[in-house]
């Protein structure tokens, strides 16, 4: 199965830390546990330096939840139109900043280029009374196509936030594997770039299911519990999603396990290539963009490994492109499997 890495098992890691240390205990609620109370101290080294954390159960309650800090419901977010924040958090976005609008950015087909933000901020009237200036930038990292903002560049968008004072804000729910793909400090890529506040998924990465909302600048953690109560996301039992966190990011798994997602999709990013089969943007993190005909795309879900339809609209709109998703439990034997399904017999072990 490819269609998602949220189709991924949770990792045996977690699932026994849960087995061993929560269950047949008690803590309090609402995130006066002792796991959650770890979570701001855990989550500093990492980042070398000091965050606040909150575990939220969705990726689209962590972002909302964070812009709805980052951005009044008078002013907008630049987003790029492809973003996860646009066009799969139906109004949730909305909804959490009681009423910001999204103002697209964009430069390549998934990514918002320096130039282009340059240029819309340069051309922004931030007086105008009956425009909605904007507040926050927010960008994907790693893509909804898989690549990744080099350090440089966020640095860059960093750089223009501060001159026109705008937060800056990361859907981090694959940064696990951006970090792993960069082979950089997870500080690179947040707040040294000038970030303020990011999500850092885990659902999609080993846990069962929890995303790390994480604030850079404490101004913005004011208030966030009662914000996240008002919409129905303080879990009373919180302790069950902090300890998931905290096994996650023990001993590097949160890493290895995108480490190794990244290098199944290179790995199967080279074997198609060798026969010839086309992909797309190969293979950055955990996610590939394959040309199939349809009797291949059929073969290949008969045979179990089901992806989206995934058409691509950069020269043209490509529609016979298909996206496989690789997780932290994808074996080299299931891309072999794949590879066989579409008709390239692998003769020697990949
Ligand atoms: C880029 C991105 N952001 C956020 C999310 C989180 O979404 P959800 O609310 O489904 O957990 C996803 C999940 O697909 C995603 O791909």
């Amino acid at each position: 199965m490819f269609l998602s890495d949220n189709t991924a098992p949770a990792c045996p890691e977690i699932f026994a830390f849960l087995q061993q240390h929560i269950q047949g205990t008690t803590d309090l609620p609402y995130g006066d546990d002792f796991y959650t109370q770890q979570l701001n101290e855990f989550l500093s080294v990492i980042f070398d330096t000091d965050v606040w954390v909150m575990p939220v159960l969705t990726g689209t309650a962590a972002n909302c939840l964070a812009l709805g800090q980052l951005c009044n419901n008078y002013q907008s977010i630049i987003c790029h139109e492809s973003s996860h924040l646009a066009i799969s958090e139906s109004t949730a976005p909305v909804f959490f900043t009681g009423g910001a609008r999204l103002q697209y950015c964009g430069g390549e087909i998934d990514k918002i280029t320096p130039q282009q933000l340059a240029q819309q901020l340069e051309a922004t009237h931030w007086n105008d009374i009956h425009g909605s200036p904007p507040a926050t930038l927010a960008i994907t990292q790693a893509t909804e196509l898989g690549r990744t903002y080099s350090p440089e560049d966020m640095q860059i968008f960093g750089d223009l936030c501060k001159q026109y004072g705008l937060n800056y804000f990361v859907d981090g729910a694959r940064f696990a594997n951006a970090v792993a793909a960069r082979q950089c400090h997870p500080a690179e890529l947040s707040w040294r770039a000038g970030v303020t506040a990011m999500t850092l998924g885990a659902s999609k990465n080993g846990a069962f299911n929890v995303e790390a909302l994480v604030i850079f600048d404490p101004q913005y953690a004011k208030g966030i519990m009662a914000r996240a109560k008002r919409s129905g996301h303080l879990a009373s039992k919180m302790r069950f999603l902090s300890a998931q966190l905290h096994t996650y990011f023990s001993n590097d798994l949160w890493l290895n396990n995108a480490r190794h997602a990244n290098q199944m999709a290179a790995l199967c990013d080279r074997l198609l290539k060798q026969h010839s089969i086309e992909t797309r943007f190969s293979a950055h993190t955990n996610q590939l963009f394959i040309r199939l005909t349809e009797s291949q795309y059929h073969s290949s879900r008969d045979a179990g490994y089901e992806m989206y339809h995934w058409p691509l609209e950069d020269q043209g709109i490509l529609k016979d492109y298909y996206r496989l998703v690789t997780h932290w439990s994808t074996s080299a034997e299931q891309i072999a499997g794949f590879a066989d399904a579409i008709g390239i017999k692998v003769t020697k072990p990949i």
